[in-house]
């Protein structure tokens, strides 16, 4: 186990290595007990330290001999460092033997076996487990690799860059040679030894250079690697078309591990993936899994350039790749839908997912700057702060330059910076030097705090019309609350998309006082001080103000609407975005009335007739109805409070459920008909959209039912559960009859147990799915809870452990936090056991009490023992001890 040693890492004593690495020849004997690994490196001082030593970073390796220029030489150990002195002034050959356990590291990071093969994983902190080395993104080198192996149990042998030799040896064994032309930090070096088939593809690109694309699998999952070989070939395609960046490796392989810590790595050439994020079939895969693939996929390929080709100066520049690349394969995903609305449909699911996990981060004790100021352990850093709000700063700065200017941005920093390790500094300045004169340019500075500032800004919106001289004025102010270690915040340059809305539906031209020229129906306020007004001139009529269309910046706007405002917004913003919006928050503002108040809600008549307009709506797209009727989430509610009971929350939400089932009955049943189908499965946003409503109808259909005994509706969703034609359909069925605790429930989830019991990712869903059925009686928990002793949980597979216990600890509130404390017990003991396995596991875990100190009692109390029963313990990681410390902080 990693040992605790919990230095705190500052982005402030960034300074450059004392030597660099130029090139690393490695040799691998590869053996599950003992791997033996032999590094030859040409190493170079750097002349502005001269005479410091060399230290190398290594972790859980045994070291056999240190070679310079050919010759044994003394060294030190200084903790888990390498200490060389009085090394040659000009570049000299350092060779390093050692030998490390596969098998043994249950951690998946560095080297390690999955299912009898080898894999690595080597961001952020990985390389330093395989040999001795500078394990840091600025020292970039190239590799050459030779990997040897048993034939039989290792028929394949991947490394990065290409292929230049290979061949048998003695005892049964073979070997290949591998060299990657591209320098590179350590953190993208790969290897893969295992028992592997592929499906590959030859192409030719715009630029007209041919390529070799393969997708390695087990032997059984070859039948599901067609949409991520699509997905791969309209990637690459995408970026030659949209940013001229080309593929620059003949040969580019994906590989699918079971055992993996995280979704994907963009290692150069050799993208490895976990294998939820690669295989998807009709007969296996829901929609939902469809898109991910689609997106990850996209995502590690983007990263050839944004990451690879320019990478990280240091740590602190995570969001420099991370944030940009999901920018990327955000808009990706986006054109890959299609038409404007199904474009809206994918930026609604993105915002929910920000403001689900993003939101709540930079509101707990884990909440840090999208570049950080300081770490203890780095593999805690990769949230949805350094990504998804990361890529939100990314989208604002498109916005203020506009797709073009964006675009020449891009050119410039790759002009700049291609084979350098830069900062996030460095990408800002180069998309603002390419737009001179822009809003970016000109407020530069203030729009960096971005990346320097933690917490999620308040937007306050006023409005007031001037019937008779046809003005009406626009107050924004902002607001920052204080986070930990920033007590003061300095306002941000917040991009605000807007326009205005007659009650009508109309839509108003747009003209600034002071202005001769009309800004159309859409324009981009820029809200750069703490107050600022803007006025509009010849508004005809008194209207609503439709702010932040397509959620153009990360931040909680309070703009006050009426419900009147609302109702307009809802059926006549041109903005599609905002339209949901309004619907999202009319639900919200009935819950958190009814929490705030008795607990009691009763569904108003219009509000349900809007419901029904949308529904019903005869141009409006499947997907966006669906998204309109789906209820704001638990933990979306809860983030709106500054006291939560996580019970109350459930019981309206859950009551609001009911009541919009049985009012809209017959509007659902009008629904399932038109939208269920029994055709053959294809993906895309169209289909998948009338799946999506379908089975929201099924859902609130049966619902009804159960709760009134009447099995007419259970009873069709077994039938459809049975018949369904693929998993979109099943799991639908079988969901409505879970979440309906239907007493068809059970033997249907038995029988999808044995249906697909050989399919891992299959019976992972099997396990989330109970664990996030809402919760009835304690007997979710209770079920969950029983389902650690099932024959196929096990704790040593990441998606295996999420499945059952993020499902439970993160994603069903109302099952977790009891009244008994039993659910934080059953935490604290899972997250110290998966400590001893995986720490960066466990770390996530951990994360599921952050927001402790905002619960009612008797939660708030007994979450803060759990958390100090597992900051107690001694022999903690450092991942899991820096959460559990920040949270009592
Ligand atoms: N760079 C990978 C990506 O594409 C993720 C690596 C995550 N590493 C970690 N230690 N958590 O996003
Ligand atoms: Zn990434």
């Amino acid at each position: 186990m990693r040992e605790g040693t919990a230095q705190l890492i500052r982005r402030e004593d960034y300074a450059a290595p004392a030597f660099w690495i130029r090139t690393v020849d490695l040799t691998f004997d590869l053996d599950p007990a003992k791997t033996l690994v032999i590094n030859k490196m040409t190493v170079e001082p750097n002349a502005e330290q001269p005479g410091a030593p060399l230290r190398l970073d290594g972790e859980d390796i045994n070291l056999l001999r240190v070679l310079v220029d050919g010759e044994p030489v003394s060294f030190r150990t200084e903790g888990s460092q390498l200490v060389l002195e009085n090394l040659p002034q000009q570049p000299f050959h350092l060779e390093i033997r050692t030998t490390c356990a596969p098998e043994k590291n249950t951690q998946l990071s560095g080297l390690y076996t999955s299912s009898g093969g080898f894999f690595t994983q080597c961001e952020a902190l990985g390389f330093r487990r395989i040999t001795y080395f500078l394990d840091r993104p600025d020292v970039m080198a190239t590799y050459k690799v030779t990997l040897k192996a048993d034939k039989l149990k290792y028929p394949v042998l991947l490394s990065n860059g290409n292929l230049v030799e290979e061949g048998v040896l003695e005892g049964g064994k073979h070997f290949a040679v591998w060299v990657d032309p591209h320098p590179k930090p350590c953190y993208l070096f790969a290897l893969v030894a295992a028992d592997l088939v592929r499906r590959e593809q030859r192409i030719r690109t715009r630029a007209g250079k041919d390529h070799l694309l393969q997708i390695y699998v087990r032997a059984g999952d070859l039948d599901k690697t067609e949409h991520a070989m699509n997905s791969l070939i309209a990637s690459i395609a995408w970026d030659e078309a949209k940013f001229g960046l080309s593929l620059d490796l003949e040969r580019f392989m994906i590989v699918a591990v079971s055992d993996f810590n995280m979704g994907a790595m963009e290692n150069k050439g050799l993208n490895i993936f976990n294998t939820k994020f690669v295989l998807a079939n009709p007969a296996t895969a829901t929609d939902v899994d469809f898109g991910n693939v689609e997106s990850v996929v996209a995502h590690e390929y983007f990263h050839n350039w944004t990451g690879n080709r320019v990478t990280c100066r240091d740590w602190f520049q995570l969001s420099l790749k991370e944030g940009l690349t999901v920018f990327r394969d955000q808009q990706f995903s986006q054109d890959m839908a299609g038409s404007r609305s199904a474009r809206a449909v994918k930026r609604i699911e993105d915002v929910r997912t920000l403001r689900q996990l993003q939101f709540p981060e930079d509101a707990g004790p884990m909440a840090h700057p999208v570049r950080p100021d300081s770490y203890v352990a780095i593999d805690n850093f990769y949230t949805a702060t350094v990504y998804e709000k990361g890529s939100e700063v990314v989208r604002m700065m498109h916005t203020l330059v506009g797709d073009e200017g964006f675009r020449k941005g891009m050119a410039l920093y790759f002009e700049r910076h291609d084979g350098q390790a830069v900062t996030c500094d460095d990408f800002a300045q180069a998309i603002a030097d390419a737009n001179p004169g822009s809003e970016l340019a000109n407020r530069l500075e203030p729009f960096k705090r971005w990346y320097a500032q933690a917490g999620t800004p308040r937007v306050t919106a006023r409005g007031s019309y001037d019937a008779d001289n046809h003005i009406y004025t626009l107050s924004l102010s902002q607001r920052s609350a204080p986070t930990p270690g920033q007590p003061d915040k300095a306002p941000y340059v917040i991009p605000v998309a807007m326009g205005l809305v007659g009650r009508d539906g109309r839509q108003i031209n747009l003209q600034l006082e002071g202005h001769l020229n009309s800004l159309g129906h859409d324009t981009v306020l820029v809200l750069s001080e703490p107050e600022q007004t803007f006025t509009f001139v010849h508004v005809p009529v008194e209207p609503v103000p439709s702010l932040l269309r397509g959620f153009s910046a990360p931040v909680v706007l309070e703009a006050e609407h009426s419900d009147d405002a609302l109702f307009t917004l809802l059926s006549h913003d041109h903005d599609p975005f905002n339209r949901w919006e309004a619907g999202q928050q009319l639900a919200l503002n009935r819950i958190l009335a009814a929490v705030r108040g008795d607990g009691y809600i009763e569904l108003d008549a219009r509000y349900l007739h809007a419901m029904r307009e949308v529904l019903r709506h005869p141009e409006l797209d499947a997907a966006f109805k669906e998204l309109v009727l789906t209820l704001p989430s638990e933990a979306y509610v809860a983030e709106q409070l500054d006291v939560v009971d996580p019970q109350r929350i459930h019981t309206v939400r859950e009551s609001l459920k009911r009541q919009l089932a049985h009012a809209l009955h017959e509007d659902w049943i009008w629904a399932w008909e038109q939208f269920h189908d029994n055709g053959a499965y294809s993906p895309d946003a169209r289909s998948a959209g009338h799946r999506a409503l379908a089975n929201l109808a099924l859902a609130m259909l049966v619902l009804d039912g159960s709760l009134r005994q009447n099995p007419i509706w259970p009873g069709k969703a077994l039938q459809r559960f049975k018949d369904a034609t693929n998993m979109t359909d099943r799991l639908g069925a079988l969901q409505a009859l879970v979440n309906a605790h239907a007493e068809l429930a059970g033997p249907a989830l038995e029988r999808f147990h044995a249906q697909f019991k050989g399919e891992a990712l299959v019976i992972d869903k099997w396990f989330t799915l109970q664990a996030t059925a809402p919760e009835h009686d304690g007997k979710v928990f209770a079920r969950a809870r029983a389902l650690m002793q099932h024959p196929d949980f096990t704790l040593r597979t990441p998606n295996r452990a999420r499945s059952l216990l993020m499902a439970l600890c993160q994603s069903n509130p109302a099952a977790f936090h009891r009244t008994d404390a039993a659910g934080y017990v059953f935490w604290a003991d899972r997250v110290i056991e998966i400590d001893g396995i995986n720490p960066q596991l466990a770390a996530r875990l951990a994360r599921a009490l952050d927001h402790w100190r905002r619960l009612a009692e008797p939660y708030r109390t007994a979450a803060r023992e759990a958390i100090s029963r597992v900051a107690a313990r001694p022999e903690l990681s450092d991942d899991v001890r820096e959460i559990v410390t920040r949270a009592l902080q």
